[in-house]
């Protein structure tokens, strides 16, 4: 016998080593995955936050939300938001222009600091009520998972109620781009080469109901295509079909995540409108 192993031990070993990493990433993933906050300044990771330094460095309470989502009370377990970013932002809030919430879907909302100035924000990670930290939407009945973490609001006190933006609300949290004004003009849309205040309107429209979804030359959300690369979306399909498709995409595919211009315009003439604007604006880049 030329070696102590044999062919068979040595293969044996080299499985088990092989057993030993996968073990080992799979374990640093799931820790990653599971309860840690990324926070990234003006594109820079700055820190990850685990769930036991989350709930030992700021105070953990259990307040009553008025739920949009679930359209009712319920009771979270939260930290505030603003213990949370504190040490991260020298100058105070002001520093702030933008915070980009980072979702597990590839979901990109960004919060203007009105938002800031407006609401008091929490970071919820459980449900006071349920052990599972999910919840149920009032529109068909569908469960969310909530999981890692969900940004719940409060009116702030003295302050005008303004209306909440869906985008507030958003789950599956797993990191907070806090973005001051320099940071914050890295990550806007490009112009249009050409046209004029129907391309702009556009664009303000896309940044408004398109960007958390999608980006354009790789700025922007995730959750569905990037809209320019690698060939622009308007060169793909017809005009006809694009605008029918912004308008109601499930009226095309049954299927399709994309939230369409009808929510938020339920009347057809302000629809097609939007719809034609945007358009006009993605021509013209
Ligand atoms: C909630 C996320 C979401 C929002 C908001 C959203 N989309 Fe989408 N979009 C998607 C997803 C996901 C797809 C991929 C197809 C699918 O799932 O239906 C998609 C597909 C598309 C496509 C087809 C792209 C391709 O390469 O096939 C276009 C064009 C498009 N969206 C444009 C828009 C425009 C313009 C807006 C704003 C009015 C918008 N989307 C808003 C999620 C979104």
């Amino acid at each position: 016998m030329s070696c102590f192993f044999g062919m068979e031990g040595f293969r044996l070993f080299t499985i088990f080593i092989l057993a030993l990493c996968s073990w080992q990433v799979g374990a640093s993933k799931i820790h990653s995955d599971v309860d840690s906050l990324k926070i990234r300044k003006d594109h820079v990771d700055v820190a990850e936050i685990s769930l036991a330094d989350l709930v030992t460095k700021n105070t953990v309470q259990i307040l009553p939300f008025e739920d949009p989502i679930a359209k009712k009370k319920i009771w979270y377990k939260v930290v505030s938001l603003d213990s949370v970013l504190r040490p991260f932002i020298k100058s105070g809030p002001s520093e702030l222009t933008l915070v980009e919430v980072i979702c597990a879907d590839g979901y990109r909302p960004q919060l203007p600091i009105s938002v800031l100035e407006h609401f008091d924000g929490y970071i919820a990670m459980a449900r006071e009520d349920r052990a599972h930290f999910a919840l149920n939407r009032s529109k068909d009945g569908r469960e969310i998972k909530l999981a890692p973490y969900y940004l719940v609001w409060k009116p702030k006190k003295g302050r005008p109620f303004l209306k909440y933006s869906p985008s507030q609300w958003s789950y599956q949290v797993v990191g907070l781009h806090l973005m001051s004004a320099v940071g914050a003009q890295k990550n806007t849309l490009p112009e249009a080469k050409k046209g004029g205040s129907f391309e702009q309107e556009g664009k303000a429209l896309f940044a408004k109901h398109c960007f958390s979804c999608h980006a354009l030359d790789g700025v922007g959300g995730q959750v569905g295509p990037d809209l320019l690369k690698p060939l622009p979306a308007t060169e793909r399909y017809s005009s006809d079909w694009l605008e029918r498709w912004i308008n109601d995409p499930q009226s095309l595919r049954a299927d399709s995540k994309m939230v369409g211009l009808k929510q938020s315009y339920p009347d057809v003439k302000k629809r097609r409108s939007a719809a034609q604007k945007i358009l006009s604006y993605l021509n013209a880049l």
